[in-house]
């Protein structure tokens, strides 16, 4: 069985890449699943600090292969840090030969972004949409998961994002909502019937907004992820309860 391969975006930076990264791959550990996490471009942290990979190894607490394959200390889009930094440029094809090689020897691939769709990796101005692409001219089977914010703002940023990755040719397999308030307001609620229907694709999952600091982050993740991402989770039952009157 080939493994599945998502690549993790986001509408923007800091929507929630990172937990939702980590909680699709613990409720994806949670059903047996051999699971790696590939940090392609990793900006804005030292040599000796924590990245997104770790933090993912920290919340899953479970075992799984993370890789990071470069790294810039300023936390900038990873063209602009990599020409500061004096360090190579990550090319898709250099992201795709690493996303093969774990395919190989586990059930999914997650790999998260830098920022959003479109952010530049390199002079020439390719972005995780072309690393995603090079997976796919590798025959893999890659898809999206995009990363949204709960609240007024996320239709523009999420059919942007739709509209950019079908331009592409690059399958979107579904939206989760990265921090869903513990008091939605009309806007987060509207968006869960919107949010769909804007990205066409469906709502995978909404974690709830303290998801980094709760106790069983596994059971959460389950809790909070659509059977498609190993949880338990129903989006018609969940939009229901918070539809507006
Ligand atoms: N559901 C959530 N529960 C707890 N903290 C969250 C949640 N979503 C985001 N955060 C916090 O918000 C910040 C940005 O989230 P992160 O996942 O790192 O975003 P991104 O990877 O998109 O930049 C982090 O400090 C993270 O701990
Ligand atoms: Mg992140």
């Amino acid at each position: 069985m080939s493994a599945r391969i998502l690549f993790v975006t986001g509408t923007g930076t800091e929507v929630g890449k990172t937990v939702t990264t980590a909680a699709v791959a613990a409720a994806a550990v949670r059903a047996g699943r051999r699971v790696a996490v590939l940090k392609p471009g990793q900006t804005g942290v030292g040599p000796d600090e924590p990245g997104d990979v770790h933090e993912v190894a920290r919340l899953v607490g479970a075992p799984l292969t993370t890789r990071e394959l470069m790294r810039y200390p300023e936390p900038l889009a990873p063209d602009t840090a990599a020409r500061r930094s004096g360090r190579p440029y990550l090319s898709p094809d250099r992201a795709a030969a690493a996303v093969a090689e774990l395919a190989d020897a586990h059930d999914l691939v997650l790999v998260e972004g830098a920022g959003g769709l479109l952010v530049r990796y390199d002079e020439e101005g390719r972005t995780l949409a072309d690393q995603a692409a090079a997976v796919r001219e590798l025959g893999l089977p890659a898809e999206v998961l995009l990363v949204a914010t709960a609240g007024l703002g996320t239709l523009n940023t999420t059919v942007l994002t739709a509209e950019a990755l079908a331009a592409r040719g690059l399958p979107l397999l579904g939206v989760v909502i990265g921090a869903w308030p513990d008091s939605p307001g009309l806007a987060d609620r509207c968006n869960l019937a919107d949010l769909p229907k804007t990205a066409g694709a469906p709502l995978l999952g909404a974690l709830p907004e303290r998801a980094a600091g709760a106790g069983d982050f596994t059971a959460l993740a389950y809790a909070a992820l659509a059977p498609e991402l190993h949880g338990g989770w129903d989006a018609a039952e969940f939009t229901a309860v918070h539809a507006p009157a």
